[in-house]
């Protein structure tokens, strides 16, 4: 069985693997990501200047739901560049994720700039994500709620081009939302992919046993991942593809946990699936579980390959 598919050109032996946040931080981490049967190898999102935890508790779980506020820790971008050179090893595409954090309200966004240069200059990536839809800015919206300001930094990174850039967007809640971003993605044809969705943010839950909320940072508010919000996910796949299907490969990341959620989403519109929660679960095995999963639900449909089925969902 052939299930190989191509982001942006380039190809992955089968469509599963690591979404940027958990368990992709450290050397140690990558190198098991890069044993492993994931497709390819998702690092960190990474940051300038490297960066420490939020205190606790800052991540918690249940079968339905995670809600996290990590507050983006990294070892800073130029580790992730060395670390993807000696990545190449592992014969699979490497992916970079950059992400533009400042905690003060001297936010340059030229750091934009400089850490996509490293990565476009000098270093083992085959993609680069840029993670417009990191929360942690406190004053400011989320740059991929912030049109003008996306706009923007896109237009300084896509132009570094050698190496396809993506972007990482948040979910949104109205079809005006998806149309606006869409019009800016449009006018900067260097953009190859999308990546849908990062986490739910300003999310709140409670212990009502402990009659206190989960987590501590950010006034308790925290991103939302897993079943509650897979819809709203494939809402947003649905909907940028409808906008942008001849021009842009889109991965699906959010709340797949089997080979049905996988499945759902080649069959709708998205060309790879990257895990996280799932994987923060059950560590490397998840790879190989739900690949296997998927393969076997694929043999009893009579598939030989993602081809003759991705995309195919009926119409109404
Ligand atoms: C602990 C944790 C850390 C995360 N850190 C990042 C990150 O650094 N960069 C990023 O783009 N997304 C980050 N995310 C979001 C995930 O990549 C993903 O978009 C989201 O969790 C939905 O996928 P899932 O349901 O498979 O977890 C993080 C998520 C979690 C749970």
């Amino acid at each position: 069985m052939n299930i190989q598919t191509t982001v942006a050109g380039v190809k992955f032996d089968h469509p599963i693997f690591n979404a940027s946040g958990p368990l992709c931080t450290t050397w140690e981490d990558l190198e098991w990501i890069g044993k492993s049967e994931s497709s390819g190898i998702m690092m960190k999102s990474c940051s300038l200047e490297p960066r420490e935890w939020n205190p606790s508790p800052r991540y918690m779980e249940t079968p339905l739901w995670s809600l996290n506020s990590m507050w983006l820790p990294n070892l800073g971008y130029d580790t992730y560049t060395d670390f993807s050179k000696k990545l190449r090893s592992f014969k699979k595409p490497v992916v970079a994720s950059v992400v533009w954090f400042t905690g003060s309200e001297v936010a340059d966004k030229n750091d934009f700039v400089k850490i996509t240069q490293a990565f476009q200059d000098d270093s083992g990536v085959d993609l680069i994500e840029i993670n417009l839809s990191c929360p942690n800015v406190v004053w400011k919206p989320q740059l991929a709620y912030d049109f003008n300001d996306a706009d923007y930094v896109i237009w300084m990174v896509a132009s570094l081009w050698n190496k396809p850039i993506g972007l990482k967007l948040p979910p949104y809640f109205d079809p005006a939302h998806t149309d606006a971003m869409a019009k800016v993605i449009l006018k900067h044809p260097n953009v190859k992919f999308l990546t849908c969705i990062n986490s739910v943010w300003n999310t709140l839950i409670i212990d009502s046993e402990k009659e206190e909320p989960i987590i501590k940072p950010k006034g308790w508010f925290g991103g939302l991942g897993w079943d509650y919000v897979k819809p709203v996910a494939l809402a947003n796949v649905r909907a940028f593809y409808k906008l942008l299907w001849d021009k842009i490969d889109i991965i699906w990341v959010g709340w797949v946990k089997s080979w049905i959620d996988v499945f759902e989403f080649l069959l709708c519109w998205a060309k790879a699936v990257q895990i996280g929660t799932v994987y923060s679960r059950e560590w490397v095995e998840s790879f190989g579980r739900i690949k296997k999963e998927f393969e076997q639900y694929l043999e009893k449909k009579w598939y030989t390959s993602c081809e003759d089925f991705i995309w195919k969902l009926k119409e109404l």
